[in-house]
């Protein structure tokens, strides 16, 4: 039982209503503010870090938004690939469908542009070079080894949980550089419809395959989750050495372990914990596998 009004034909009228380009949000005088910070503490966790001065932790929630930047980039490579190869099947069938998915792969490839330009922009300005988690081509290709329903579980956490980054963790945040809340807002104008068209893939593929095929799709997606949580185990480590590079500070053995564990969960509830307790997320899959939301809120947890 649906408990939404999404179509491809208001999605994609909602779409086109949608102006901006990449030059109108980065470059010539629209500069990084490395005097605020970037991301919002309910992501970034640097407060709790008091053994680092306010300058260190400064420095590490610009680290910790450069891994933003680098890890959107990686969950729009598949996003692209995976859009395009739904939309084949359909070219001779329901033109707004057509024209949505279309539409969705677009807005993707030019959100990797966004990202990349933002993080040349970063990466100029911050001078020290960072070690990030990748590259995209191959966590594109272990993503896409999966099943398409688990994919597309995947990619509708994804879209919700960055509709939850703005609304949630920035919007109203007026202590953040704004030209960073400026990327995160026009992400999230054109998220707005993705997560809808995503919705509508989800309900398509699942009510072509029985209840056992929907469970070990929902498998596949814990699996995608899996792979994440694996890579920003990875990132933490990274930015413990990324941290020493920007500003000379190393850590003792006590305070690596408060870094890990505090930043660990800083990232799992950005990426992870976010999306899979997103109600709009947890409404789909109860909808198409109620034993597989009633699953997730028993995983969730461990990520929030
Ligand atoms: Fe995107
Ligand atoms: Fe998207």
């Amino acid at each position: 039982m649906k408990t939404h009004g999404y179509t491809y034909q208001t999605t994609l009228a909602a779409s086109e209503r949608v102006h901006w380009r990449v030059e109108d949000l980065i470059g010539d005088d629209k500069k990084l503010d490395f005097s605020k910070p970037m991301m919002p503490e309910s992501f970034a966790r640097v407060e709790p870090l008091t053994f680092l001065n306010p300058h260190e932790r400064l420095a590490l929630n610009h680290i910790r938004a450069l891994g933003y930047l680098y890890t959107f980039g990686l969950v729009e490579e598949f996003i692209v690939p995976f859009v395009l190869d739904q939309a084949r099947p359909q070219l001779h069938g329901d033109s707004y469908a057509v024209r949505s998915l279309l539409n969705f792969a677009a807005e993707e490839a030019k959100h990797i542009h966004l990202f990349r330009r933002f993080r040349e922009e970063f990466e100029r300005a911050f001078g020290t070079p960072c070690e990030e988690i990748g590259p995209p081509d191959a966590v594109a290709k272990a993503v896409l080894a999966h099943q398409p329903l688990g994919v597309a579980l995947a990619i509708l956490h994804i879209e919700w949980m960055t509709l939850k980054h703005w609304t949630d963790a920035v919007q109203d945040n007026q202590r953040l550089d704004p030209q960073f809340r400026s990327l995160l807002k026009h992400h999230w104008m054109e998220e707005s419809q993705h997560a809808k068209i995503d919705t509508l893939m989800v309900e398509e593929m699942a009510s072509g395959v029985d209840g056992p095929a929907i469970d070990h799709a929902f498998e596949e997606y814990l699996e995608i989750g899996g792979m994440i949580d694996g890579a920003l185990k990875q990132q933490v480590e990274f930015d413990i050495e990324n941290l020493a590079r920007a500003t000379g500070r190393k850590l003792s053995k006590s305070e690596r372990e408060v870094f890990t564990t505090t930043q660990l969960q800083g990232q799992r509830w950005t990426y992870l914990g976010s999306g899979m307790t997103h109600p709009n997320f947890v409404t789909t899959l109860g909808e198409v596998r109620p034993a597989a939301a009633e699953k997730l809120a028993t995983i969730a947890p461990v990520f929030c």
